[in-house]
């Protein structure tokens, strides 16, 4: 593996750009200018700020601060400024950010990682607004006491309580949990306590050696007796079967040990993403247009639901991956990702979709949630490809730390 390390003044010359877009980039963030905004009308229709995540049954679906999904549409205002550098949009973001507040005392589930850091990760890093690095430290804190040092993970869900307690769990951890860790990192990156990081590294190193198949594909659900750290079973919440792969879970993979190798400049977790890019790109399930079915095991396939989400954040991570090792194939990928994301196949007619950028995903079938459906997080990962796509071809380093 070559891996091509990018250096600090490369990720700083990053910063906030508004450079000649390419085509597909420029047309797509027109066309997400117009749905954005009247999503954002109905969100602020009234005195309240609410949360869009769908579009079903001809009806926005809005979700409470505490789910799961409740930061990514502030965060796909924050990447629609960092697009187009117009204020309207940070201002919409801000106020979005900001209805989030409460969340960094949040300790019930793991997904504070994802909430904060699409929100006030993306508002520190482009507006710099004071509060926001407290708000992020605070929130490493409470995804802290989820750490169980028996085991050396962080538990995702409470056992007791929803259909996971009808599990006979202990201490479930989902490999979707990859995706918190940034926030821990960029907590000790702040503070110097290096307490997050030892956290963030140990959990990596845990799903490493216990969330895969000798494939490379993951299980969705790792339980652990918290105490000793044994693996009490894996299975699945979210896919077709215990043995299946999830196509998101897949997703979250490939992202997740892409980031931590960001961090960590390890490379046992780069080779852990590329392995899992060559199970996507090799398995016969994987469509030409590379959008993936929900499942890549599902009996069904072909005659099945695709899901958006995954390929979005799929093709945003494989930028990434391009920015480390310059191997064409994975800017191959993501740009045949983009493509077919960008056509009317998945992407939304303006005035429709209830003003989601994006149609076809699956929430979670298992459970006959968000089917076939717009959702706010396959928007985000589209507009952060979008801006990795676009910094690569000015050749900037395609992320930004
Ligand atoms: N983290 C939950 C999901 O990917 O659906």
């Amino acid at each position: 593996m070559k891996i091509k390390f990018l250096s600090a003044l490369a990720l700083t010359v990053a910063a906030v750009q508004c450079a000649p877009q390419t085509d597909i980039i420029q047309e797509n963030v027109d066309n997400a200018a117009v749905q954005l905004k009247s999503l954002i009308e109905a969100s602020e229709a009234g005195d309240t700020v609410r949360i869009p995540s769908t579009y079903q049954n001809g009806e926005i679906v809005y979700v409470p601060t505490d789910d799961w999904v409740s930061g990514f549409f502030a965060g796909t205002l924050w990447y629609m400024y960092e697009l187009t550098g117009d204020e309207y949009w940070a201002d919409h973001a801000r106020k979005h950010t900001e209805i989030l507040d409460s969340i960094q005392n949040l300790k019930w589930h793991h997904d504070i990682g994802f909430m904060i850091y699409d929100s006030y990760g993306n508002g520190l890093r482009l507006k710099n607004i004071d509060g926001y690095q407290d708000v992020i430290v605070n929130s490493a804190k409470s995804l802290s006491t989820r750490f169980r040092p028996g085991a050396g993970v962080i538990q995702s869900w409470d056992s007791d309580k929803g259909w996971q307690s009808e599990r006979g769990w202990k201490c479930p951890v989902i490999i979707d949990n990859m995706m918190n860790l940034e926030l821990l990192m960029k907590a000790t990156w702040f503070t110097g306590d290096s307490t997050y990081a030892k956290i963030a590294i140990s959990h990596a190193d845990q799903t490493l050696k216990n969330h895969y198949r000798p494939d490379y594909s993951t299980y969705h659900v790792v339980d652990y007796d918290p105490e000793t750290g044994e693996v009490r079973g894996r299975y699945t919440a979210q896919g077709y079967s215990d043995e299946s792969a999830w196509a998101r879970g897949q997703a979250w993979s490939l992202y997740g040990f892409t980031v931590m190798y960001r961090y960590t400049g390890d490379a046992k977790y780069f080779e852990r993403a590329e392995k899992v890019a060559d199970y996507l790109f090799n398995h016969p399930n994987m469509p030409e247009d590379l959008v993936p079915y929900w499942d890549f095991d599902c009996p069904d396939i072909p005659d099945t639901y695709r899901d958006v989400s995954s390929a979005a954040i799929i093709a945003s991570a494989l930028y990434e991956m391009y920015g480390f090792t310059e191997n064409a194939l994975y800017k191959e990928k993501a740009d045949k990702i983009i493509e077919s994301l960008s056509s009317p196949e998945y992407r939304a007619a303006q005035g429709t979709n209830g003003g989601f950028i994006l149609m076809h995903s699956v929430g979670s079938l298992p459970h006959g949630s968000s089917i076939d459906v717009p959702l706010n997080y396959a928007d985000y990962y589209f507009l952060e490809a979008l801006i990795r796509k676009g910094n690569i071809e000015k050749g900037f380093a395609p992320v930004k730390y």
